[in-house]
């Protein structure tokens, strides 16, 4: 799918469909989150979720007390959504609207997140994906990626993904970054059907 495709099908995604009932919804994103006690990420640390859509992840990050979050999405509506329901939070965050295969961060981070939109990166922006994480993560930095396994959908959102398996996700990051541990955890989705997603984490 060619980036202003991709762009219009998210953005009509968050224009017609409630959080609640898409197959990524999570009331807490807990997986997400045990990552960062295991890497014990301090709260002043840097933190980017990538292609956040309205993860409630950022909520969870504030109420812990850490105080540097980037949440980006190929998707203006998203992060308009999202905005909305921090209300007065909001400002607490830096927003970007950009795609994750071709932004330039305008910073450093500390810790990068992506559940669910690198699995519909092509072989070519996974290259450029991770040569952006490469130079903009901090060296000791971590990576958190969670795709659908070899034993999940092949499609997301209606749009045909790359599953992963430990194998062939490490192979494709440990070019860049020191792979320290991956499993895999069923997702179970507002219809009750079940995802298997491959989580990897990943250091810098
Ligand atoms: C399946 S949803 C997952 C959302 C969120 N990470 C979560 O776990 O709830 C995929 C998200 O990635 C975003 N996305 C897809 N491709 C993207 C890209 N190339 N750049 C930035 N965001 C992207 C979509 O807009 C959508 O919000």
């Amino acid at each position: 799918m060619e980036s202003l495709d991709r762009k219009i099908h998210w953005e009509n995604i968050y224009q017609t469909k409630n959080f609640e009932d898409v197959g990524w919804f999570q009331a807490k994103p807990e997986t997400s989150l045990e990552f960062l006690e295991k890497f014990n990420v301090p709260k002043d640390a840097k933190i980017i979720d990538c292609g956040s859509g309205e993860s409630y992840f950022v909520d969870n990050l504030l109420d812990l007390g850490y105080q540097d979050i980037t949440v980006l999405d190929i998707s203006e509506k998203a992060l308009e959504k999202v905005k909305k329901r921090l209300g007065s939070r909001a400002n607490k965050i830096k927003w970007i609207v950009a795609d994750i295969s071709s932004f330039q961060p305008p910073e450093k981070y500390d810790f990068w997140h992506d559940r669910a939109a690198f699995h519909f990166l092509k072989e070519d922006e996974v290259t450029k994906y991770l040569q952006i994480i490469k130079e903009n993560l901090n060296l000791g930095g971590h990576l958190v990626i969670g795709t659908f396994s070899e034993n999940g959908p092949t499609k997301c959102s209606g749009i045909e993904i790359k599953q992963y398996s430990e194998n062939t996700l490490s192979q494709v990051i440990e070019k860049y970054l020191k792979k320290i541990y991956c499993f895999t955890i069923d997702h179970i989705t507002p219809s009750k059907s079940t995802q298997n997603f491959m989580f990897c984490g990943f250091q810098n």
